[in-house]
């Protein structure tokens, strides 16, 4: 065959697939556990809305848009995020009727068009959270401690959460001048990139992962200390909170995030061990409360946060990926020992299933050595064994596969359910 899946996607094959299925139920419990209702988007969405939302001078905008022209001539773009989805979604089906908070989780494919790497595809999944018309800096935090839940739901312990701001439309061009100011002195240290975004982005200059450019940018003035009264404010609430709810967190006024929208509270949960390469930023997120005024002259403070769902199971705990998988593989593989039980079998097997117990036989009138083996490729839990005398009893004998004990039972779904379910 000539055909090979296109660079930096994936096929996620069982057991993988098992995992990810178990993942994103405990994830989706978790959201729904703190209030956030379940919205599903459109994977196509119009071009200029991330252009206006994101940011002109952004990568993402600038190199990692996958678009194309409809046939009536629109601008058509895969999306490359998801927040700016969600608030087009709540502006045009009129979601914001009153001033109360919509808190909206999502799990979605996006595309970007980057270098492939370990923890980095141009299709992958975000699962997300967003509270919207959330101005109070408990949001803040609730929204924070919720990531740290995910984290810890699976017990991902080795990260650590980051936390800064990055001030407002009154403090932030007064920030950006001093800082402008001090990266002309260092210029010809920074990347070509940094160069660039001198002009266009300065602040993304201060998370640069370029090792010259991180030199270069040590001393450069801090955004905290750049915060007018009420950032300020706002900033030691998010963190007397966080406090309050025991999440840990260090200050770094390094972290600016890569998209534009964000004012206020920017924070990245990082991934310490080795299990994620170069990318290991799990999740992050922070607060944008520009984004309304941008694409729908609305004023609508708003905070919430993304992860990457390769990334977050590529950190899970080995014991929990095993424990996952286990969880939807086969309760039972009915086997029958003649040919002569077949029958009775198929009768077996249809009360399991319509009893959900998750079972399956050979269909192809296999012997009793290949049924066997077909239940162990399968990863059963247990067999449930038909033979003449069970026929004849009307029993069957369940056999546990990982300890090879066997127990006879009668051919009751309450009876089987008993040794299989507990
Ligand atoms: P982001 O930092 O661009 O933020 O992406 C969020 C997460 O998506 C990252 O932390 C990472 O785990 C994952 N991710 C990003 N790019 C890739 C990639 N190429 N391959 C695999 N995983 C990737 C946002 O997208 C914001 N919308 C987050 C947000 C929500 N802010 C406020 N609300």
């Amino acid at each position: 065959m000539d055909y090979r899946k296109i660079k930096g996607t994936n096929d996620i094959l069982p057991d993988e697939s098992l995992l990810w299925k178990n993942v994103r139920e405990e994830l989706e419990k978790l959201f729904v556990s703190y209030g956030f209702a379940y919205e599903i988007t459109p994977v196509l969405e119009p071009y200029e809305l991330f252009v206006r939302g994101i940011g002109q001078g952004t990568d993402i905008v600038n190199k990692e848009m996958y678009s194309f022209k409809s046939g009536s001539g629109k601008d058509i773009a895969l999306k490359p995020e998801e927040t700016v989805v969600l608030f087009r979604s709540i502006f045009e089906n009129n979601f914001l009727t009153d001033s109360s908070i919509q808190k909206l989780y999502y799990y979605t494919p996006i595309f970007r068009h980057e270098r492939p790497q370990k923890g980095r595809y141009r299709e992958f999944y975000q699962f997300g959270v967003e509270s919207i018309n959330a101005a109070s800096p408990e949001r803040d935090a609730e929204v924070i401690e919720l990531g740290q839940r995910v984290l810890e739901r699976f017990s991902i312990t080795d990260t650590e959460l980051e936390l800064n701001s990055i001030g407002c439309r009154e403090c932030r061009p007064k920030y950006r001048q001093e800082l402008v100011l001090y990266l002309k002195g260092v210029e010809e240290q920074l990347c070509p990139d940094c160069k660039q975004r001198m002009v266009t982005n300065p602040l993304r200059v201060l998370d640069c992962k370029n090792e010259q450019c991180r030199k270069a940018v040590k001393n450069a003035p801090s955004t905290i200390e750049h915060l007018c009264s009420e950032c300020s404010a706002h900033f030691k609430e998010v963190k007397d909170s966080l406090d309050r709810r025991n999440i840990r967190y260090i200050v770094n006024d390094r972290i600016v995030r890569g998209l534009d929208y964000y004012s206020r509270t920017v924070f990245e949960f990082i991934e310490k061990g080795d299990k994620l390469g170069s990318q290991s930023t799990i999740i992050g997120g922070g607060r944008y409360d520009y984004l309304g005024d941008e694409i729908a002259d609305k004023h609508v403070p708003a905070i919430g946060f993304a992860g990457g769902f390769e990334r977050l199971i590529m950190s899970i705990s080995e014991d929990i990926r095993k424990k996952c998988i286990m969880q939807g593989k086969l309760n039972a593989y009915v086997v029958y020992i003649d040919q002569k039980q077949k029958n009775y079998a198929e009768g077996i097997l249809s009360m399991l299933r319509q009893g959900g117990i998750a079972s399956d036989m050979s269909l192809e009138n296999d012997n009793m050595k290949k049924q066997m083996k077909n239940a162990s490729r399968t990863g059963a839990a247990y067999t449930v064994i038909c033979g003449e005398n069970e026929e004849k009893e009307n029993t069957v004998t369940i056999r546990n596969m990982e300890t090879g004990e066997q127990v006879s039972v009668r051919a009751e779904l309450n009876a089987i359910r008993e040794v299989i379910i507990g």
